[in-house]
């Protein structure tokens, strides 16, 4: 007999063919966003309030910049800046605005990111991700899929020269290098730790990308330098 556990959907947002109706509270939402105001939406929880939200942002996204920053794990001030930096950085012209806004006190983000994020409170936030990987993949797979990830923080992406690069590098036993890359590329995926970008699979979190690269970047070689210096 087989047996199969239910798993619980915790936090899964739905978007685009998963969103089901919501088309009035999304029409006021976009009229009132347009308008420039500023928007409190309050449910109890699992209501679909993140939903709304993220497909409102996925329709919007050719008119505006749409960010989702999660303040609900921030304990202080300085938490919620360099939350909010986190999410704009990428966007020059809106970072340059939140400078303004924040003035001085931004000055001082980049040594809290640092601190805090990267240092003992964000490891032990962040460690789980590492130790995820080493309970679903086997030991072989695991440091495959430890390597690929260093080389996509290290580098800022994993591209498909890498990856070719990667499947020669790894053999293992009894599989086909293709299979066992595509299976690690699911988890990865699946987990959130890596997404699709245009030149390859990128980190989908600045601050686990940067978390990974402090961890793991001494020493590190690119895998396509590894051939040249052997
Ligand atoms: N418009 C929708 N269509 C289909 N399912 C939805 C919709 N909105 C929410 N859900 C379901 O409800 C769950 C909770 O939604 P979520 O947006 O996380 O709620 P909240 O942010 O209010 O806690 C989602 O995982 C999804 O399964
Ligand atoms: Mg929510």
């Amino acid at each position: 007999m087989t047996h199969r556990r239910l798993k619980m959907g915790r936090g899964k947002v739905v978007t685009g063919a998963s969103f089901w109706n919501r088309e009035a509270e999304m029409r006021l939402f976009i009229e009132r966003l347009d308008e420039g105001a500023h928007q409190l939406l309050v449910a109890q929880r699992r209501m679909g309030k993140t939903s709304l939200m993220a497909e409102v942002a996925n329709r919007l996204k050719d008119r505006y910049v749409c960010l989702f920053a999660d303040l609900q794990k921030c304990c202080s001030e300085p938490d919620a800046v360099v939350e909010l930096s986190l999410q704009v950085h990428s966007h020059a012209s809106l970072w340059e605005k939140v400078k303004r806004v924040f003035g001085n006190v931004m000055d001082k983000v980049e040594s809290v990111y640092r601190q805090n994020m990267l240092g003992v409170r964000g490891h032990l936030e962040l460690v789980h991700y590492e130790e995820r990987l080493e309970q679903v993949l086997d030991r072989e797979t695991c440091a495959f899929s430890l390597d690929m990830l260093t080389e996509a923080a290290v580098t800022g992406r994993l591209s498909g020269e890498a990856l070719i690069a990667f499947r020669k590098e790894y053999t293992v036993e009894g599989r086909d290098a293709n299979d066992v890359q595509k299976d690690i590329l699911w988890v990865l995926e699946h987990d959130g730790y890596l997404k699709k970008g245009r030149d390859g699979y990128v980190f989908v979190s600045k601050l686990l990308r940067d978390w990974w690269k402090n961890r793991h970047e001494h020493f590190y070689a690119p895998v396509r330098e590894r051939g040249e210096r052997r």
